[in-house]
Protein backbone atom coordinates (compact mmCIF):
# COMPACT_ATOMS: atom_id res chain seq x y z
CA UNK A 1 0.00 0.00 0.00
CA UNK A 2 1.84 3.18 -1.29
CA UNK A 3 1.35 6.22 1.27
CA UNK A 4 -0.04 9.86 0.37
CA UNK A 5 2.43 12.39 -0.38
CA UNK A 6 1.00 16.06 -0.25
CA UNK A 7 3.74 18.53 -1.49
CA UNK A 8 2.45 22.25 -1.04
CA UNK A 9 4.63 24.10 -3.71
CA UNK A 10 4.58 27.95 -2.75
CA UNK A 11 6.51 28.70 -5.78
CA UNK A 12 7.96 32.46 -5.80
CA UNK A 13 5.17 33.79 -2.63
CA UNK A 14 5.65 35.05 0.77
CA UNK A 15 8.02 36.47 3.02
CA UNK A 16 10.29 34.77 5.88
CA UNK A 17 7.84 36.14 8.27
CA UNK A 18 5.11 34.42 6.55
CA UNK A 19 6.50 31.37 5.56
CA UNK A 20 8.14 30.96 9.58
CA UNK A 21 4.55 31.79 10.62
CA UNK A 22 3.19 28.92 8.54
CA UNK A 23 5.18 26.49 10.23
CA UNK A 24 4.36 27.85 13.75
CA UNK A 25 0.60 27.19 12.58
CA UNK A 26 1.20 23.85 10.73
CA UNK A 27 4.75 21.60 11.42
CA UNK A 28 3.10 20.44 14.78
CA UNK A 29 -0.08 19.73 12.82
CA UNK A 30 0.80 17.75 10.29
CA UNK A 31 0.16 14.01 10.01
CA UNK A 32 2.78 11.50 11.70
CA UNK A 33 2.04 8.10 10.71
CA UNK A 34 3.03 6.08 7.61
CA UNK A 35 0.37 6.86 5.50
CA UNK A 36 1.16 10.19 4.48
CA UNK A 37 3.85 12.46 3.94
CA UNK A 38 3.48 16.20 4.15
CA UNK A 39 6.21 18.31 2.10
CA UNK A 40 6.60 22.42 1.70
CA UNK A 41 8.77 23.00 -1.40
CA UNK A 42 9.63 27.00 -0.25
CA UNK A 43 11.55 29.27 -2.18
CA UNK A 44 15.85 29.06 -1.59
CA UNK A 45 15.85 31.97 1.03
CA UNK A 46 13.89 30.46 3.56
CA UNK A 47 14.78 26.74 3.22
CA UNK A 48 17.28 26.95 6.02
CA UNK A 49 15.08 28.68 8.12
CA UNK A 50 12.04 26.02 7.43
CA UNK A 51 14.59 23.39 7.90
CA UNK A 52 14.77 24.37 11.69
CA UNK A 53 11.33 24.86 12.77
CA UNK A 54 10.14 21.34 11.11
CA UNK A 55 12.86 19.70 13.54
CA UNK A 56 11.24 17.20 15.35
CA UNK A 57 7.90 17.60 13.43
CA UNK A 58 6.78 15.04 10.13
CA UNK A 59 6.81 18.12 8.00
CA UNK A 60 9.42 17.83 5.28
CA UNK A 61 11.27 20.81 3.46
CA UNK A 62 11.43 20.58 -0.15
CA UNK A 63 13.02 22.83 -2.73
CA UNK A 64 11.87 23.69 -5.71
CA UNK A 65 14.37 23.59 -8.13
CA UNK A 66 18.07 22.95 -8.04
CA UNK A 67 20.81 22.64 -10.46
CA UNK A 68 22.57 19.39 -11.21
CA UNK A 69 26.29 20.15 -11.04
CA UNK A 70 28.26 20.41 -7.51
CA UNK A 71 29.70 23.32 -7.48
CA UNK A 72 31.78 25.93 -9.27
CA UNK A 73 30.73 29.13 -11.80
CA UNK A 74 27.21 28.67 -12.17
CA UNK A 75 26.26 32.07 -10.97
CA UNK A 76 23.03 32.25 -9.00
CA UNK A 77 22.06 28.67 -8.84
CA UNK A 78 22.02 26.43 -6.17
CA UNK A 79 23.69 22.80 -5.82
CA UNK A 80 22.11 19.52 -4.30
CA UNK A 81 24.64 19.15 -1.90
CA UNK A 82 23.73 22.64 -0.76
CA UNK A 83 20.17 21.78 0.02
CA UNK A 84 20.99 18.28 1.22
CA UNK A 85 23.21 19.93 3.62
CA UNK A 86 20.99 22.77 4.95
CA UNK A 87 18.50 19.42 5.40
CA UNK A 88 16.19 19.86 2.81
CA UNK A 89 14.56 16.41 1.26
CA UNK A 90 12.82 16.94 -1.56
CA UNK A 91 13.37 18.82 -4.84
CA UNK A 92 10.98 19.51 -7.61
CA UNK A 93 12.36 19.15 -10.81
CA UNK A 94 10.81 19.77 -14.43
CA UNK A 95 8.31 22.23 -13.28
CA UNK A 96 6.34 23.48 -16.44
CA UNK A 97 7.13 26.95 -15.35
CA UNK A 98 10.82 26.33 -15.18
CA UNK A 99 10.40 24.22 -18.68
CA UNK A 100 8.19 27.04 -19.97
CA UNK A 101 10.07 29.82 -18.46
CA UNK A 102 13.99 29.04 -17.65
CA UNK A 103 14.62 26.69 -20.70
CA UNK A 104 14.60 23.80 -18.45
CA UNK A 105 14.44 20.63 -20.81
CA UNK A 106 14.39 16.79 -20.61
CA UNK A 107 18.10 16.60 -20.81
CA UNK A 108 18.46 18.59 -17.71
CA UNK A 109 15.81 17.13 -15.52
CA UNK A 110 17.18 13.91 -16.30
CA UNK A 111 20.67 15.23 -14.90
CA UNK A 112 18.57 16.46 -12.20
CA UNK A 113 17.21 13.88 -11.44
CA UNK A 114 20.68 11.57 -11.02
CA UNK A 115 22.20 14.98 -9.29
CA UNK A 116 19.58 14.75 -6.69
CA UNK A 117 19.83 10.61 -6.21
CA UNK A 118 23.65 11.32 -5.72
CA UNK A 119 23.15 13.88 -3.15
CA UNK A 120 20.50 12.00 -1.04
CA UNK A 121 17.11 14.21 -2.30
CA UNK A 122 14.27 12.67 -3.24
CA UNK A 123 13.38 14.14 -7.02
CA UNK A 124 9.75 15.33 -7.54
CA UNK A 125 9.75 15.33 -11.67
CA UNK A 126 6.85 17.08 -13.36
CA UNK A 127 5.52 16.35 -16.40
CA UNK A 128 2.49 17.98 -17.92
CA UNK A 129 0.40 18.18 -21.44
CA UNK A 130 -0.36 21.71 -22.92
CA UNK A 131 -4.38 21.82 -23.96
CA UNK A 132 -3.62 22.08 -27.66
CA UNK A 133 -1.36 18.57 -26.57
CA UNK A 134 -4.31 17.54 -24.75
CA UNK A 135 -6.69 18.85 -28.08
CA UNK A 136 -4.47 16.74 -30.29
CA UNK A 137 -4.96 13.73 -28.49
CA UNK A 138 -0.86 14.26 -27.86
CA UNK A 139 -1.15 14.12 -24.13
CA UNK A 140 -0.11 10.27 -23.79
CA UNK A 141 2.92 10.29 -25.89
CA UNK A 142 4.20 13.38 -24.52
CA UNK A 143 3.91 12.17 -20.97
CA UNK A 144 5.51 8.91 -21.69
CA UNK A 145 8.35 10.62 -23.33
CA UNK A 146 8.78 13.46 -20.67
CA UNK A 147 8.67 10.48 -17.68
CA UNK A 148 11.31 8.25 -19.82
CA UNK A 149 13.88 11.37 -20.41
CA UNK A 150 13.21 12.47 -16.79
CA UNK A 151 14.48 8.38 -15.49
CA UNK A 152 16.85 7.22 -18.25
CA UNK A 153 19.66 5.31 -16.93
CA UNK A 154 18.42 5.74 -13.60
CA UNK A 155 18.52 2.61 -11.69
CA UNK A 156 15.76 0.83 -10.69
CA UNK A 157 15.74 0.96 -7.19
CA UNK A 158 16.50 4.66 -7.71
CA UNK A 159 13.18 5.27 -9.85
CA UNK A 160 11.34 3.39 -7.07
CA UNK A 161 12.20 6.39 -4.66
CA UNK A 162 11.12 8.97 -7.74
CA UNK A 163 7.49 10.87 -7.22
CA UNK A 164 6.17 11.52 -10.35
CA UNK A 165 3.94 14.53 -10.64
CA UNK A 166 1.26 14.83 -13.36
CA UNK A 167 0.52 18.53 -13.98
CA UNK A 168 -1.41 19.27 -17.14
CA UNK A 169 -0.64 23.09 -17.70
CA UNK A 170 -3.91 23.79 -18.61
CA UNK A 171 -5.11 23.13 -15.32
CA UNK A 172 -2.10 24.69 -12.64
CA UNK A 173 -3.31 28.09 -11.43
CA UNK A 174 -6.38 28.36 -13.56
CA UNK A 175 -8.81 26.69 -11.18
CA UNK A 176 -9.46 24.29 -14.12
CA UNK A 177 -8.84 20.80 -12.33
CA UNK A 178 -8.66 18.24 -14.51
CA UNK A 179 -11.33 15.15 -13.96
CA UNK A 180 -10.71 12.81 -11.84
CA UNK A 181 -10.97 10.12 -14.21
CA UNK A 182 -8.49 12.49 -16.91
CA UNK A 183 -6.13 12.50 -14.19
CA UNK A 184 -6.43 8.73 -13.20
CA UNK A 185 -6.20 7.75 -16.66
CA UNK A 186 -2.87 9.41 -17.07
CA UNK A 187 -1.43 8.79 -13.63
CA UNK A 188 -2.19 4.81 -14.46
CA UNK A 189 -0.57 5.08 -17.99
CA UNK A 190 2.44 7.11 -16.11
CA UNK A 191 2.76 3.64 -14.23
CA UNK A 192 2.25 1.68 -17.17
CA UNK A 193 5.29 3.56 -18.89
CA UNK A 194 6.99 2.91 -14.98
CA UNK A 195 6.65 -0.51 -16.05
CA UNK A 196 7.96 -0.96 -19.63
CA UNK A 197 11.47 0.68 -18.50
CA UNK A 198 11.32 -1.68 -14.79
CA UNK A 199 9.52 -3.94 -13.72
CA UNK A 200 6.29 -4.71 -11.84
CA UNK A 201 7.43 -4.32 -8.52
CA UNK A 202 8.74 -1.22 -9.10
CA UNK A 203 6.24 0.38 -10.82
CA UNK A 204 3.67 -0.96 -7.92
CA UNK A 205 6.11 1.52 -5.99
CA UNK A 206 6.09 4.71 -7.53
CA UNK A 207 4.34 7.59 -6.04
CA UNK A 208 2.72 9.54 -8.60
CA UNK A 209 0.89 12.89 -7.96
CA UNK A 210 -1.38 14.95 -9.57
CA UNK A 211 -1.28 18.73 -9.80
CA UNK A 212 -3.33 21.67 -11.10
CA UNK A 213 -5.72 23.41 -8.66
CA UNK A 214 -5.86 20.76 -6.28
CA UNK A 215 -7.98 22.08 -2.93
CA UNK A 216 -9.67 20.61 0.05
CA UNK A 217 -12.74 20.39 -1.82
CA UNK A 218 -12.01 18.27 -4.75
CA UNK A 219 -8.55 16.27 -2.79
CA UNK A 220 -10.64 13.49 -2.07
CA UNK A 221 -12.39 12.23 -5.19
CA UNK A 222 -8.44 12.76 -6.62
CA UNK A 223 -6.95 10.84 -4.15
CA UNK A 224 -9.79 8.18 -4.48
CA UNK A 225 -8.24 6.91 -7.63
CA UNK A 226 -5.94 4.12 -7.19
CA UNK A 227 -3.21 5.03 -9.07
CA UNK A 228 -3.14 9.11 -7.43
CA UNK A 229 -0.78 8.77 -4.79
CA UNK A 230 -0.73 12.42 -3.16
CA UNK A 231 -0.48 15.82 -4.87
CA UNK A 232 1.64 18.51 -6.07
CA UNK A 233 -0.36 22.07 -4.70
CA UNK A 234 0.32 25.48 -5.80
CA UNK A 235 -2.67 28.13 -4.42
CA UNK A 236 -3.85 25.81 -2.00
CA UNK A 237 -0.70 25.47 -0.12
CA UNK A 238 -0.35 28.67 1.03
CA UNK A 239 -2.75 28.97 3.88
CA UNK A 240 -1.79 26.95 7.01
CA UNK A 241 -6.00 25.98 7.17
CA UNK A 242 -6.46 24.98 3.72
CA UNK A 243 -2.53 22.98 3.67
CA UNK A 244 -4.01 20.82 6.61
CA UNK A 245 -6.76 20.47 5.10
CA UNK A 246 -5.32 18.87 2.21
CA UNK A 247 -3.05 16.31 4.78
CA UNK A 248 -6.60 15.50 6.09
CA UNK A 249 -7.19 14.25 2.73
CA UNK A 250 -4.42 11.54 2.84
CA UNK A 251 -5.17 10.31 6.13
O1 LIG B 1 3.25 22.57 -8.64
C1 LIG B 1 1.94 22.89 -8.29
C2 LIG B 1 1.21 23.50 -9.38
O2 LIG B 1 1.84 23.86 -10.51
C3 LIG B 1 -0.25 23.59 -9.34
O3 LIG B 1 -0.55 24.88 -8.97
O4 LIG B 1 -1.98 26.63 -8.04
O5 LIG B 1 -2.89 25.03 -9.74
O6 LIG B 1 -2.40 24.25 -7.45
P1 LIG B 1 -2.05 25.22 -8.52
Amino acid sequence: MRKKVIAGNWKMNKMLSEANQFLVETANKVPNNDHVEAIVCAPFPFLASLVEKAKGTSLKIGAQNMHYEEKGAFTGEVSPSMLKDLGVSHAVIGHSERREYFAETDESVNKKAHAAFKHGLTPIICCGETLEQREANETMNHIASQVKAALKDLSESQIAETIIAYEPIWAIGTGKTASSEEASDVCTHIRHVVKEITSEATAEKVIIQYGGSVKPANIDELLAQSDIDGALVGGASLEPESFLQLMEAGT
